[in-house]
C-alpha cells in the first residue's frame, strides 16, 4: 500500500505494536534497484511488518547537486517494494515532512548534526552538510515508523558508521542492520546514479570496483603499505575519470589507517564523466 501521509503511517504503525509486530524500515530515495532490493528482502525475512521510505531528500543535496535530476520512479518503485513483500510504502512530499512552506535550512530547522571528525572527511568533504541531512531524515523516519529494525547497505559506508554512531550517541532504540553491497554481473556497485551513465560511462565505471578488487588481491599477498597500496589504483584510470578520493579507514570508526590490515575499510569516489560514484571494500 501506498501512503504520503505521516499520520497514515502511524495509525499503521500503532495498529502493528498493539498486535506486538515487529517493523522495519528501509529508508531510499527511489529509483529503487536490485541493491534496495537486498534490504527490503532482508527486512521482510527479519520483521512482521516493512515500511519503505521513498523520498528524495531536499536537506542533504547542496546547491550544485543533482536534486532536481535525481531520477523519480515511483510507480515502478511501488510495485518492486511490494512485490518483495513491503507492507507500506511511505512517500511524503517535502512540505508533508518539514511543514508546509517551511524554508529548509538551519536557521529555522531542527537539525541532527553528526560529529565533526566523522563528517570531515570522505563523501562528507565535498558535500557540506549532507550527513546532516540524511541524519535528520532519518531520525524523522526512526520517529515516524517507530522502527524495531533499520535496514541499511554497506554501498554507503561512512553513512551507515554516521548512523549507527546516531543511533548510539542519541540512544535510539532501534537495531541497525547493514547489509552487503549489491553488483552487477560486471562488478558494477549498483546505484541510481548509474542511470545517468552510457554504455562507455558504464565501462569507465567499471575501474572503481577493479581498483578495490586489485588492492584487495595486493593486501592478500602482503602489501600493507598504504602509499604502495594507493598507486596501484593509476593503472585503471583514464582521462574518463576524475579522483575525488581513495581512503584507507578504520571499518568501524573512520580513523585514519598508517598501514593497512585486516579492519581496514577502502573506500574510493570518483567521478566518471562528470557522475558521481562511491564503492567501498573491506580487507578481510
Ligand atoms: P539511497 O541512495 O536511495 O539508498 C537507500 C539505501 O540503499 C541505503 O542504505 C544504501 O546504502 C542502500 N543501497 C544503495 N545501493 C546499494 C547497493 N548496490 N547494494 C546495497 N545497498 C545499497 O542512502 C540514501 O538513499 C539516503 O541517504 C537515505 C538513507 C534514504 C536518507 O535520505
Amino acid at each position: 500500500m501506498l501512503t504520503h501521509k505521516i499520520n497514515e503511517v502511524k495509525e499503521h504503525v500503532k495498529k502493528w505494536k498493539q498486535e506486538g509486530l515487529k517493523i522495519g524500515i528501509v529508508p531510499t530515495m527511489g529509483a529503487l534497484h536490485a541493491g534496495h532490493g537486498s534490504l527490503i528482502k532482508k527486512a521482510v525475512e527479519t520483521c512482521d511488518r516493512v515500511i519503505v521510505s521513498v523520498f528524495v531528500n531536499p536537506i542533504q543535496f547542496g546547491p550544485s547537486e543533482d536534486f532536481d535530476k535525481y531520477p523519480r520512479t515511483l510507480e515502478a518503485d511501488v510495485k518492486l517494494a511490494e512485490g518483495l513483500g513491503a507492507d507500506l510504502i511511505f512517500a511524503p512530499s517535502a512540505d508533508e515532512m518539514y511543514g508546509e512552506g517551511q524554508r529548509l535550512s538551519n536557521d529555522t530547522l531542527t537539525y541532527v548534526v553528526p560529529p565533526f571528525f566523522y563528517v570531515n572527511k570522505l563523501c562528507g568533504k565535498s558535500r557540506v552538510g549532507h550527513f546532516d541531512g540524511v541524519c535528520t531524515v532519518v531520525l524523522k523516519l526512526f520517529n515516524i515508523t517507530q522502527a524495531d529494525y533499520g535496514f541499511f547497505g554497506q554501498k554507503d559506508a561512512q553513512q551507515l558508521i554516521i548512523i549507527r554512531k546516531m543511533v548510539n550517541d542519541l540512544n535510539i532504540p532501534i537495531e541497525l542492520i547493514g547489509c552487503p553491497i549489491v553488483r552487477d554481473d560486471s562488478g558494477l556497485a549498483l546505484s541510481s546514479r548509474n542511470k545517468y551513465l552510457d554504455e562507455k560511462g558504464k565501462e569507465d565505471a567499471l575501474a572503481l570496483n577493479k581498483i578495490l578488487n586489485n588492492i584487495k588481491a595486493c593486501y592478500n599477498k602482503g602489501v600493507n603499505d598504504i602509499s604502495a597500496l594507493k598507486e596501484t589504483a593509476f593503472q585503471f584510470l583514464n582521462e574518463a575519470h576524475d579522483l575525488e578520493y581513495l581512503e584507507f579507514v578504520d571499518k568501524d570508526n573512520l580513523e585514519d589507517k598508517t598501514t593497512a590490515d585486516d579492519n581496514t575499510l577502502v573506500l574510493i569516489a570518483c567521478r566518471v564523466n562528470d557522475v558521481r560514484l562511491i564503492d567501498n571494500i573491506t580487507l578481510k
